[in-house]
């Protein structure tokens, strides 16, 4: 990477963050980000009343996107929630397309907002470079139609050459990420060009919730299996996105904020990294 393309570390980014429900991080834009937010892929179909009960519950940033289905829902949820439209964060997603900007537009459209807080390029494999993708949603930050840009499912070389060929660093990369997949790599290069990696699949869609390691330790701790993940996450500097539908599971996917995993705990769930993928393969690898 070269040097000078990287921003300089703000000063109140990972790893001072303080993690409390009120905390939030420093964007570039100097917007603030939720430490977590609601994913909304496969939403029960009565989106307004999930995404509603998630508000109730604490949840302030929701994750959405037009192959969700849910951005119109999000934003009805957003109108009936009584809050001011800058309390909540909301994240949307295009396709690597030339035509960013319209995409958002129509994004836009559909959640009837004037801005999302953050847009991402929906990448795959990887992340195909898609600068003209990035160039739209440059101009749709300066225009005032995202606060902040980033990708998804991008490869460190392929945020290099991004960033190479456009001189704009994105302020996250939206990958999966649980102790069964992860990258040291990808973590490490994030915390040095101040990129925030937002955890997709966090809870690796249900399926590793049963892995008798993780009951074990999270019992100790007197806490679900759940709540153990995303607190993995949370003590990374990594910001989790888990959906739930039900009541329950939202309002304990964000009581995580009264324990603290032990470091050597820390490096045992590390040590459950295989690589794993929720949607068949690690993208980012
Ligand atoms: N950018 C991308 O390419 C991309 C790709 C995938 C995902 N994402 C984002 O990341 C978000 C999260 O990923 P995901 O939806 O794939 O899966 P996930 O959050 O890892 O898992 C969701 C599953 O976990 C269950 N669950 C939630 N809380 C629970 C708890 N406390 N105890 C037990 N089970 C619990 C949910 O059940 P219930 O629903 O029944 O409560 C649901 O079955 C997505 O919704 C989306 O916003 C982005």
């Amino acid at each position: 990477m070269n040097a000078a393309l990287r921003p300089a570390l703000r000063a109140d980014s990972w790893p001072d963050d303080t993690l409390s429900p009120e905390h939030s991080r420093l964007m570039p834009s100097g917007n603030r980000m939720p430490l977590m937010g609601l994913g909304t892929l496969r939403l029960s179909v009565h989106t307004v009343q999930t995404v509603g009960h998630a508000f109730e519950a604490g949840f302030r940033m929701v994750d959405t996107s037009p192959d969700f289905h849910t951005q119109r829902g999000v934003g009805d949820a957003i109108r009936a929630c009584g809050f001011d439209r800058d309390d909540i964060f909301v994240i949307s997603k295009v396709e690597a397309s030339a035509d960013s900007y319209a995409a958002l537009h129509k994004n836009l459209g559909q959640l009837r907002l004037k801005y999302v807080d953050l847009v991402l390029i929906h990448g795959s494999r990887g992340g195909d470079v898609d600068e003209l993708a990035w160039h739209g949603l440059r101009r749709a930050k300066r225009d005032g139609l995202a606060h902040d840009i980033g990708v998804c499912n991008y490869a460190i070389d392929s945020i290099e050459e991004l960033v190479y060929r456009t001189g704009e660093m994105p302020a996250v990369n939206q990958i999966e990420w649980s102790p069964f997949g992860h990258s040291p790599r990808m973590l490490d290069f994030c915390r040095d060009n101040d990129i925030v990696i937002q955890a997709s699949s966090p809870l690796t869609r249900a399926t590793r919730l049963n892995d008798d390691k993780v009951g074990t330790m999270a019992a100790r701790y007197g806490k679900t299996p759940a709540q153990l993940l995303i607190r993995w996450n949370l003590q990374q500097g990594v910001v989790p996105l888990p959906k739930a539908n039900h009541e329950q599971h939202l309002r304990e996917n964000l009581n995580v904020f009264d324990f603290d995993i032990a470091p050597q705990d820390m490096l045992r769930l590390n040590g459950l990294n295989e690589h794993f993928s929720a949607s068949a393969r690690l993208e980012y690898i």
